[in-house]
This record gives structure tokens, sequence and C-alpha cells, in this order.
């Protein structure tokens, strides 16, 4: 087994594992050196560059996990619904579905279109150290559906959010089909070698705690049932969500992914200790000096505390611009300094 599958399921373990989100991306040359030849969707869609780029955060780093090099939305992809990295704006679609209409034309994905991650899983799988995890992964329906309804990033999305009043069952529609595609999509992941699966609902906190009760929270709790029915350990990343973490726990995920706005600890004092924490280091330690970045992580293993249940992460992606020296020092003091905090307790010793 991996560090990290221990700590998603409260096993015992020597020290604290970390993996970055976004670690295989724009930070790294190796990676740069790839974009500099092919374009993203290209990147994307050829599985033996997509797992040379996944591997590349784990040669440099040593991570305690990879995760799948691919986007969230592929899913829309296999709905018939292509999009383009367009630059300085991000990812758009040709055309938005943000209407009564095309929520109902829309198909539900076709998951045969997305062979190319299966393989792409396949040849990590098969390169990657058994005592690495490999990290499958999702958009949750409500993240996706903010770039499907508003045809790209949006500042403010007020379609979508409009959509709730204006027309709850169009868009309740929209997150059916979704979600009926992301169950298949993740299914489909774990057999082709993924140890675990993140849902990244990055775009939660546009919600209110009623909308997110009604418009995700729903969807993800069929997305969990579906994954632990696999026995694979699922990760939720509710980004903004803080103030509903009774509602996240009730989702039954093995792990919350929390980002920088609250500390741990006071988390663990409101979700107990069955559920494991992924998180929470601010991104933007990452611009300062080396004696600051180790003082910010050793606070945040103490903020966490003594126990078995914490995965040490960045509260949302690394920026592009970070430097690689303060990647590697964070890694350092993760591994020197976590394992501290994995004492055995009374119960280990006796038993
Ligand atoms: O290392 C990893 O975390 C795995 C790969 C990964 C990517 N995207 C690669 C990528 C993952 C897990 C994602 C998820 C993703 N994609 C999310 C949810 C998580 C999050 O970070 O919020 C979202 C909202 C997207 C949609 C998306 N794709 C955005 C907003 C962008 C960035 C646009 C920009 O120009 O900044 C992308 C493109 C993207 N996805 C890149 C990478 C490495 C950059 C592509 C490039 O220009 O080389």
């Amino acid at each position: 087994m991996s560090l990290l599958v221990d700590a998603c399921l409260g096993h015992s373990i020597p020290r604290t594992p970390i993996w970055i989100m976004r670690q295989a991306g724009r930070y790294l040359p190796e990676y740069q050196a790839i974009r500099g030849r092919h374009d993203f969707l290209t990147m994307l869609h050829t599985p033996e560059l997509a797992a040379k780029i996944t591997l590349q955060p784990i040669r440099r780093f040593d991570f305690d996990a990879a995760i799948i090099f691919s986007d969230i939305l592929v899913i829309p992809e296999a709905m018939g619904h292509p999009f383009q990295l367009k630059d300085g704006l991000g990812p758009c679609f040709e055309e938005a579905v943000d209407s009564c209409e095309s929520i109902e034309k829309l198909l539900v994905a076709d998951i045969t279109q997305l062979n190319y991650v299966f393989e792409s899983i396949s040849l990590v799988r098969n390169e990657l150290d058994k005592d690495k995890a490999l990290i499958g992964f999702s958009g949750a329906p409500w993240t996706i559906a903010t770039y499907l309804v508003e045809g790209g990033p949006h500042k403010d999305h007020r379609r979508i959010r409009g959509l709730m009043y204006s027309d709850p069952a169009s868009l309740s529609l929209l997150m059916e089909k979704l979600t009926r595609g992301i169950i298949e999509y993740v299914k489909e992941q774990i057999r082709a070698g993924v140890d675990v699966i993140q849902i990244f609902d990055t775009n939660a906190g546009l919600l209110t705690r009623n909308t997110f009760e009604r418009f995700s929270l729903p969807y993800l709790k069929r997305i969990v049932a579906a994954v632990k029915e696999e026995k694979v350990p699922v990760i939720l990343f509710v980004k903004g969500g803080n103030s509903w973490l009774d509602l996240i726990k009730s989702t039954n995920g093995d792990v919350i992914g929390i980002d920088w706005a609250i500390p741990l600890s006071e988390v663990r004092s409101i979700v107990g200790e069955n559920i494991s924490l992924q998180g929470n280091l601010d991104p933007t330690v990452l611009y300062a000096n080396r004696n600051t970045i180790r003082n910010e992580v050793i606070e945040l293993l103490k903020s966490y505390g003594t126990g078995h249940r914490h995965i040490f992460n960045l509260g949302h992606g690394i920026f592009p611009d970070v430097p690689l020296d303060a990647v590697q020092v964070l890694v350092d003091t993760v591994k020197e300094e976590s394992p501290k905090f994995h004492f055995l307790d009374k119960d280990e010793i006796f038993s």
C-alpha cells in the first residue's frame, strides 16, 4: 500500500504524505519543454505524453502520489462539447449550454471517447513504484456545469447562478446528465488502475448553503457511493465550502480537501476523527524565502496536530511562476518534520 491510501483510510503511517494540486504543469521546465512542441489538447489526448507529464513531478520531487495529467473538461468533450485553451482566457467552449433546449439536447458522456485517459493510467501505473499512489479525478457536476453554462471561465458566473432560480428543473437535468457520465468515468479510471479518486468542486464557493445542498451535494453523494462500491478511497475538494463542512462530511467521502481559508485545527474539531483532511498551505507561501516556507509548513503540521489522517497539499493549485527550489523546501520539510506528528499512541504501544 501507499502512504496516501493509508492516510485516506486512517491507517498508522510513519509520516505525512505529500502531493500538490497542479503538480504536473507549467512551473516545471520539463513540462514547458513538451508544451513548446505540442498544444495542450494534444498533450491531453496522447497517452504517452500524458503519462510522461504525470511522472515528471514524481521524478523531480519524489512526491508520494501522482495525479493523472488530464483536465476536468474532458467530460464535456465526451458529451459532444470540445473545448479550446485560449491564451490569457483559459478553457472555452464553442457554444455555451445555457438554455432548456441545449440542456435537453445534451448527451450523457460516451466514456469510450475517453479511452486515451484510461490508456495513460495504465502506462503510468506500470512505471510508478508500488508505494506511490496514482490519483484519478473528475470535476464535480456543479463545477463542470459552471464552465459549460458560461461557455468558459467567468468572473461572476451570473448565467448559471441565475439558472438556479429561473429554471431549476433544467439545471437539475444538466446535473443528472453530468453525474451519470462522471460515475462511469471514475469507475473506468479505477478499472484502469488508479488507487484514489479526487473530485474537484472548485467553484462550489459560488453557491449558498441552500443551493449547495440542492445543486451539488446530492450528486456528490452519488459519486462518492459509486467510488466506494469499488473499494477505492475518495477525496472531495470543495473549494469555498468551509462553512458547510457538516454537509461535506455527510457525503461519506474518506477525505475532505481544504482550501487555505480555515485552520486545519478548526476543521478537525468540526468534522471529528473518522475522516482525513488534505491541505491546506496557502499557495503564495511558495513565493517566500526558505525559512519562511519551513516555518509555515511546520505551523501547518502543528495545526493538524498528532495523527495519521493528514495529507499535505496546497489549498489550491500551484502557481506557474513558483521557483522550483521553493517546492523542494516544501517537500523536504514535510518529510523531515512530519514524523514527529506520527508517534505511536498508547493503544498502538500496548496492542
Ligand atoms: O497536476 C494536476 O493537478 C493534474 C492535472 C490537472 C489539470 N487540470 C491540468 C491543466 C487537473 C487536476 C486539472 C483540473 C482542473 N482543470 C480544474 C479543477 C481544479 C483546479 O485547479 O481548480 C479546473 C477548474 C480546470 C479547468 C482548467 N484547465 C483551467 C481553469 C485551466 C487553466 C487556464 C490557465 O491558462 O491558467 C486549465 C488548463 C490546464 N489544466 C493546465 C494544466 C497543466 C495549463 C495548460 C497549459 O497552458 O499548459
